[in-house]
């Protein structure tokens, strides 16, 4: 197992130890000899550990890493999860259980979001290091917890976010650290999920705020994780507004679930999940023990969510950001300005008028359910000096998911843990604190009508500069 301060190297004969500072990359580094493979446990065996964190980790780093324990609590999705992922380790329902048998160097935790501080916590307790999914967490009480657990341990905790990985943001990232518009002062940022995408959180556990925290944490996670990473600062004081008012309790009729509902033919939002083979497998086979309904009624009841979302957000640099999240859109995409000292640049994708070709909704929600490639060439960012002419950069993008962000990201975690990363992509606890501290703020500013400060929400104190 690989400690923060005395990393134990795994090399043979074969490579040389990469030296680096592991307190400054939230990474460990995993050196290995052939014979001697990182041992991964999952917990969490659904769409995205058996796909991102799953097969496409046994497909592409067989040579350095093998899975020893896969947990579900359901035991029908665990063991389609060792079919479909093609490895023969042994299934677990206690987590526990799993850790002591199996003595994996690295848990990769792809739970429910609300349960995600568990086997975080439990697993660095127990000696290894952790690599989450967003959300770190859904409530402020959980992520001090978790920051506890993390400060005692000697183990590393590490935060998925794939986003920053992808080309477009880092291209932004890299504009606005060589202070192309000069100091940012302020940002608007808006996210538009479309009718398929934005539904989709409401058909299963997304809808219920006890299960993603809402989709202020579950979603804007990514969005507030790059906010705080392209300005480099820490949120400050936060104030929002959200409403339900286009699924859930306010639909038109609901039904028990899409495969049964008497208004299939007059509702917009129907959803085959008979005609997806991998939806029917991971899920609708294994529904008896757990109850876990995939395709769930999206105007049912028991929804509490919010569905539009706006919040303003004043950063320690006082950088003010206006902030917007929409999961009704007819087009899924998203657009952010920042304003500053020296001129604006403005970054958008998938804006249906501002692409030469035309996109299908459904086509891109497909895409992103399966966790496959995206295919696109190249999109635009402008840079906007004060007294001159905008110009257009073309920024390309290679083949591969998020174009080729996550296997940066995969790549960095395995393979290249130590090298050197100019735009700081890799993110540690604090960023996924950080990150979720936004979203927690929103709701708790919706719910008392004031604003929130983040450093009243756990012991982190807001910085000017994030990593200084
Ligand atoms: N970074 C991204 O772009 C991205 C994309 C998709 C999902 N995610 C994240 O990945 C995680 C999983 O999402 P998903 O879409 O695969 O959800 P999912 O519902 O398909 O899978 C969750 C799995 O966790 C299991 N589970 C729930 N509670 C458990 C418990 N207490 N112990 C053990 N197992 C438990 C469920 O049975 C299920 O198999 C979420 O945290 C989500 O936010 C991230």
């Amino acid at each position: 197992m690989i400690s923060k301060l005395n990393r134990r190297s795994f090399l043979g004969t074969t490579g040389a130890f990469i030296a680096g500072s592991l307190l400054a990359s939230p990474l460990s580094a995993y050196a290995l000899s052939k014979g001697n493979k990182i041992r991964v446990a999952l917990a969490g065996t659904g769409v995205r550990g058996t796909s991102f964190w799953g097969r496409t980790l046994v497909n592409n780093y067989a040579d350095i890493l093998e899975f020893v324990g896969l947990c579900d609590i359901n035991p029908g999705r665990l063991s389609y999860a060792a079919s479909y992922m093609g490895v023969d380790c042994p299934g677990f329902t206690d987590f526990e259980e799993m850790i002591k048998t199996t003595s994996p160097d690295l848990v990769i935790v792809t739970t429910v979001d609300a349960t995600h501080h568990q086997f975080i916590i439990k697993g660095l307790d127990m000696g290894c290091d952790v690599l989450t999914e967003k959300p770190l967490t859904t409530d402020e009480d959980k992520c001090q917890q978790i920051l506890d657990a993390e400060r005692r341990s000697n183990r590393k905790l590490i935060v998925g976010f794939n986003y920053r990985w992808s080309p477009y943001p880092t291209k932004i990232k890299e504009l606005l650290q060589k202070g192309s518009i000069g100091r940012v002062t302020s940002v608007d940022f808006h996210w538009y999920l479309n009718t398929y995408h934005g539904a989709s959180y409401f058909r299963r556990w997304h809808g219920l705020r006890q299960c993603s925290g809402t989709l202020w944490v579950h979603k804007a996670t990514h969005h507030f994780d790059l906010l705080n990473w392209w300005l480099d600062s820490d949120p400050e004081e936060v104030f929002a507004y959200g409403d339900l008012e286009h699924y859930g309790a306010s639909g038109p009729f609901s039904g028990d679930k899409c495969r049964t509902c008497p208004h299939k033919a007059e509702c917009k939002f129907f959803w085959d999940i008979t005609r997806d083979k991998r939806m029917m497998d991971l899920y609708v086979k294994n529904e008896h023990y757990d109850g876990y309904i995939r395709d769930n009624c999206l105007f049912r009841p028991e929804i509490n969510i919010y569905d539009k979302m706006s919040a303003q957000i004043k950063y320690r640099d006082n950088t003010f950001v206006n902030y917007s999240l929409t999961t009704y859109s007819p087009f899924e995409g998203w657009r952010i300005a920042f304003n500053g000292m020296d001129g604006r640049l403005e970054a958008w994708l998938d804006i249906p008028w501002m692409k030469s070709d035309n996109i299908s909704q459904s086509e891109m929600h497909k895409l992103e359910m399966s966790q496959e490639e995206e295919i696109r060439d190249t999109e635009p960012i402008i840079v906007h000096k004060l007294w001159e002419d905008y110009k257009k950069l073309d920024v390309k993008f290679p083949k591969g998911g998020h174009g080729g962000g996550d296997e940066l990201l995969q790549d960095k975690v395995f393979r290249t843990p130590d090298q050197e990363d100019p735009f700081e992509r890799a993110a540690g606890v604090r960023d996924g604190a950080m990150s979720i501290l936004i979203g927690v703020a929103a709701r708790k500013s919706i719910e008392s009508g004031e604003q929130v400060r983040i450093a009243e929400l756990t012991d982190l104190k807001p910085r000017v500069r994030r990593l200084s």
